[in-house]
């Protein structure tokens, strides 16, 4: 039996990417297991899908925190730690983290991005590819540090931008391709001596 190291997913949204994750994790030969989805948001559609999975899935609303972002991620903080978890994953996950949760997590918390950093860190970043007039665009994971979509990169996988996308085609493509490296990334940090994953014919995946 393959030992498991526990996760926490963190999510703010619809979680597609905790879908991915959740789907890797149930295979006997994945090196996680999720002991924990939080969210900041109540009604974050993630947290059923979790429920539904039979997680533990939690939201610690971040409203009533008003300004204090340090005190929210404290709340943060401790739901982690009572979880027992070793591995934090950001899937989605929409605020800024301030210095507090990135230090205390530094090397064992991971972020999905939707481009290949560094270029265009932030949001929008589909539009913003298009804009540009870039011909590969794709998704990054990497490691969670201070400064915003920043830290060192784990893997990408890139895709081609066809001649007559929209942010949401590109979306979309890039969006299939972050299912894949999510995973792909997560098991390379945990089991380094596993397999690279494979490139397929659609796009190029390196972790
Ligand atoms: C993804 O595009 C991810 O890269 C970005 O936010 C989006 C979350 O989507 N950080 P989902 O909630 O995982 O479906």
């Amino acid at each position: 039996m393959q030992h498991k190291t526990p996760i926490a997913i963190l999510i703010s949204g619809r979680g597609s990417n905790m879908r991915a994750l959740i789907e890797s994790c149930a295979r006997p030969d994945y090196p996680a297991r999720i002991a924990l989805v939080l969210s900041n948001n109540p009604d974050a559609p993630g947290l059923d899908v979790a429920r539904a999975a039979g997680l533990t899935a939690q939201a610690i609303d971040h409203r009533p925190y008003k300004k204090d972002r340090a005190a929210h991620e404290r709340a943060l903080d401790a739901a982690l730690r009572a979880a027992g978890v070793d591995y934090v994953c950001l899937a989605g996950y929409m605020r800024l983290l301030t210095p507090f949760l990135t230090t205390a997590w530094r090397g064992r918390m991971l972020n999905i991005h939707p481009s290949l950093l560094p270029a265009f860190p932030g949001l929008h970043t589909h539009e913003r590819a298009l804009e540009a007039g870039s011909r590969i665009h794709g998704c990054t994971v990497h490691w969670v540090t201070e400064g915003m979509d920043e830290g060192p990169i784990i893997g990408q996988a890139a895709v081609p931008v066809l001649a007559d996308d929209t942010p949401d085609m590109l979306g979309a493509r890039v969006l299939r391709q972050e299912h894949r490296l999510y995973p792909a990334a997560l098991h390379r940090v945990l089991a380094p001596d596993a397999a690279p994953a494979a490139a397929t014919s659609d796009c190029l995946l390196s972790v």
